[in-house]
């Protein structure tokens, strides 16, 4: 049976990984709006992602015996700048979503939770690579200072990506 402490930090989860992909199809909006179509498919690819996070711990919390319960979703941004500030904003939501495995970790420990390791873990691991594949874009979009040809160059990159999640992502 999962500790009712982690069912409700899990629960929490869910809700920040539903934010998640609402904040990337937010993004996805404006992009599209802008013609930008390999960064709207980029997007709404990592907005699919998102939800697959959420699923993972969806799963969690019911194989232990635990119980879903879904809240509202808070307010998302809609308008940027750029395509740079929208990565830029992607990576710091990023950082936030680290910031907040990590202390589901630290409960992990305190409650002496072994069973969540595996998923924790998992998660760890992730963000790792969702803070580096957020922030290689930002850095790819500061070199084009904003040039058309350069920002072209790169939605063009951005529309060859897939959504190729295997579906064990959703086992632990
Ligand atoms: Fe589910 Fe991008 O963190």
């Amino acid at each position: 049976m999962i500790p009712e402490k982690m069912q409700d930090a899990l629960n929490d989860q869910i809700n920040a990984e539903l934010h998640s992909s609402y904040v990337y199809l937010a993004i996805a909006a404006w992009a599209e709006d802008r013609n930008l179509d390999g960064m709207a498919n980029w997007m709404k690819i990592q907005a699919q992602e998102e939800m697959v996070h959420a699923m993972k711990f969806w799963h969690h919390i019911t194989e232990r015996g635990g119980r879903v319960t879904l809240t509202p979703i808070k307010e998302v941004t809609n308008e940027f700048e750029s395509p740079l500030e929208a990565f830029e904003a992607a990576y710091k939501h990023e950082q936030y979503i680290s910031d907040r495995i990590n202390k589901l970790q630290d409960l992990c420990n305190e409650l002496g939770d072994h069973p969540a390791r595996g998923i924790l873990q998992w998660f760890l691991d992730e963000q790792i690579e969702e803070e580096a594949t957020a922030d290689g874009w930002v850095q790819k979009l500061r070199m084009t200072k904003d040039h058309p040809h350069g920002i072209f160059m790169l939605d063009k990159e951005l529309a060859a990506r897939t959504f190729v999640y295997p579906p064990t992502a959703l086992a632990e």
